[in-house]
């Protein structure tokens, strides 16, 4: 049999799981967010994690601790001392590792893209967080690499919000022309502070940049690329289109801490069609302050798509969903690992299921092109932000962007 032909074998039997059994998974990244996607994964799902991987001790210790008492609640047995893996090689570990069939990618974004291609390579499922690349130039190797996952494997990017049922339903509507011809959009996204890492200060400078990646450019790729990304992926998504070009400001003018990441942007994109996503974010102070959403102007109705609130359409063929219409709206508690309350409740749920079905059936995903075209938008912008002008889409390709992490990530070893 030729190579096209072993590709072609059933994920069942190429992993050795039925339909029903357990999907093991390996979690790299024992951080805020890693660990509650997982916990989803075991909560709602078939999937077992069987493995943890981590740079650091301490939050490899804790991922462990976690996930050991989770499976003890669940039935499951502890995970197997050789299947913790600590160090800048642990991704290497975990992706030639025999007993896992899915490798979570949980890692600061600068470090997504290398460790998709190592967990690609590997033949196993992968989930990615968003973003997939923080410049153009990793953006371009994981389109590469897209090419490269094979039709048994799945791959999926964590753009939860997409499944959240009052999104989707509202997004299938906005698909199908509920709002006849687009006018214009605006979108938010307000949230507080990233704070320092408990037990960082003090710290070595690498390992002080590392821990608190989210006030880093390079490492996070600044709020527009990390945070923001989910409202400007929901735009894309329900128009079916990317921006052609953007035009934006932004600054550092409250933030005072160590980094170099903007505390607000407000960005102009343009979509074929001229139509206009009017965008603005911030990201600091702790008032308890969070809004992020979108609003969508056409011909024939308006939409709003709130992370909190009423998710609506009013006009010709209005619509509402019902469980939060006649609802105190709440106050859109942020929530740092993205489980959120309100019209996002049950996104990663719904997401994690969609994703294991995936794998189960046979049906694979491939959302690589899809996670990198969202996050070359928000390049876009973040780009013209930097250079206070209009920069489209042919230039941010054309300039192959690239940022330095600026040490050897080896030094932890
Ligand atoms: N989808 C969402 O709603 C959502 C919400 C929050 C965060 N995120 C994303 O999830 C990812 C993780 O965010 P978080 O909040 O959990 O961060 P975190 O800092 O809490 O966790 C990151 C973990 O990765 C480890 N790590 C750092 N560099 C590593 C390396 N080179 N190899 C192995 N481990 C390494 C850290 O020690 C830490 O345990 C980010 O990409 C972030 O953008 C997504």
């Amino acid at each position: 049999m030729g190579a096209a032909g072993l590709m072609l074998l059933d994920a069942r039997t190429a992993f050795g799981y039925e339909a029903n059994s357990a999907v093991r998974l390996g979690l790299l990244g024992c951080g805020n967010r890693g660990t509650a996607v997982a916990t989803s994964f075991a909560e709602n799902t078939t999937a077992r994690v069987v493995a943890v991987a981590d740079l650091f001790g301490n939050q490899l210790a804790a991922g462990k601790k976690h996930f050991d008492e989770l499976n003890a609640k669940l039935g499951q047995s502890p995970i197997d001392e050789k299947a913790v893996f600590k160090g800048p090689h642990a991704f290497d570990e975990l992706a030639a590792s025999q007993g896992v069939d899915l490798i979570q990618i949980s890692t600061p974004p600068f470090f997504h893209v290398q460790h998709l291609e190592r967990a690609v390579a590997s033949g196993k499922h992968v989930y990615v967080e968003k973003p997939v690349g923080i410049d153009v130039r990793q953006a371009k190797q994981a389109l590469e690499i897209a090419k490269r996952v094979n039709p048994n494997q799945s791959v999926d990017v964590g753009f939860q919000c997409r499944s959240a049922p009052p999104i989707a339903e509202l997004a299938k509507r906005i698909s199908a022309g509920a709002l006849g011809k687009l006018a214009s959009i605006e979108g938010w996204y307000f949230a507080p502070a990233s704070i320092e890492h408990p037990g960082s200060a003090g710290a070595p400078k690498d390992e002080y940049r590392l821990r608190n990646w989210l006030w880093d450019r390079a490492l996070s790729g600044d709020i527009l690329v990390e945070q923001n990304i989910h409202i400007i992926d929901l735009c894309n998504w329900m128009l079916g289109a990317k921006p052609v070009k953007a035009t934006a400001s932004g600054g550092r003018n409250v933030l005072t801490h160590f980094g170099d990441c903007w505390d607000n942007y407000q960005v102009v994109f343009t979509y074929p069609g001229d139509v206009r996503l009017s965008f603005s974010s911030t990201q600091f102070g702790v008032y308890g302050f969070f809004d992020a959403g979108l609003r969508m102007f056409g011909a024939d109705g308006t939409a709003a798509c709130p992370y909190a609130g009423p998710m609506l359409i009013k006009g010709a063929q209005p619509w509402e969903w019902t469980e939060s219409a006649g609802t105190e709206v709440s106050s859109g508690q942020f929530a740092a690992n993205g489980a959120f309350e309100d019209n996002l409740k049950y996104a990663d749920r719904e997401k994690e299921r969609t994703f294991i079905d995936s794998i189960t059936s046979g049906q694979s995903h491939n959302q690589i092109a899809a996670g990198v075209e969202t996050a070359l938008s928000c390049m876009l912008g973040r780009m013209a932000g930097l250079r206070r002008r209009e920069v489209t889409w042919e230039e941010l390709l054309a300039h192959g962007e690239s940022y330095e992490l600026g040490f050897e990530i080896e030094e932890f070893d």
